[in-house]
């Protein structure tokens, strides 16, 4: 073979290798070995409904065709399931899980602001939730004279001095955290209880 017919040879090749470069429309050109681009496991959010797409996945004995990232098991091929149909969120409220620091009480009394409306209802509510957690220490009128707390001792009164004072997100992470020798609460009773009772405890910070 002489060098001319090397530099043909080298020519038609490179054409080839152009030609099939070649994108049109839609069609990105051919995909060499696709699960090196496309996710193996599903990805929760994908929601893939074109049947053209991924069929290099068709070729299952069954017939069947796979689209890859796609769940042809759920409706609308969607790879996470629409919640059941009744189900309630975690919280009414929908809140992020509560982050502040244990440390940073000041903090939470400058950042948070109650988000259930202070109606009878709620103040009931938060009243019977006060009497079950936090009576037994605080008293029934937040005197800091409940059967338990004569004994721990060092429970203050809610209506005077400083804790007469302290905002309600100061006193929901207080509920949440606990200080000092009050133990956290914040596994005993939910957000939503927790801002309940929040609402009661101002009721007994501004009784004379
Ligand atoms: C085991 C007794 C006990 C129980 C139960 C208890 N507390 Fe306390 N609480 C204390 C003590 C003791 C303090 C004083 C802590 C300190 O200042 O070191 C305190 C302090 C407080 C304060 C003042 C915080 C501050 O910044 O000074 C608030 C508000 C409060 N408690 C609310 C509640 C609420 C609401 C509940 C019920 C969910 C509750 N506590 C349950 C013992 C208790």
């Amino acid at each position: 073979m002489n060098n001319g017919n090397i530099y043909h040879i080298l020519l038609i090749a490179l054409g080839i290798s152009l030609w099939s470069c070649k994108a049109k429309n839609d069609f990105q050109g051919l995909e060499f070995a696709p699960n090196m681009y496309h996710s193996v496991p599903y990805e929760g959010l994908s929601q893939i409904t074109d049947e053209n797409e991924g069929n290099w996945l068709s070729n299952r004995e069954d017939g069947l065709g796979e689209f890859y990232n796609s769940n042809p098991n759920n409706p609308h091929y969607m790879n996470m399931r629409e919640p059941v149909a009744n189900t309630v969120k975690r919280n009414e409220h929908g809140y992020l899980p509560y982050r502040i620091h244990k440390d940073s009480a000041e903090y939470a009394g400058r950042v948070l602001t109650n988000p259930i409306d202070s109606t009878a209802e709620v103040i009931a509510e938060g009243k019977t939730l006060y009497s079950i957690y936090c009576t037994s220490c605080h008293g029934e009128t937040g005197q800091g004279d409940g059967l338990v707390g004569k004994v721990f001792l060092g429970v203050p009164a809610y209506n005077l001095g400083r804790v007469k004072e302290l905002p309600e997100g100061q006193i929901f992470h207080t509920i949440t955290h606990g200080r000092g020798r009050m133990m956290s609460h914040g596994s005993l009773v939910s957000v939503d209880e927790r801002w309940k009772i929040t609402r009661y405890v101002q009721i007994l910070q501004n009784q004379n």
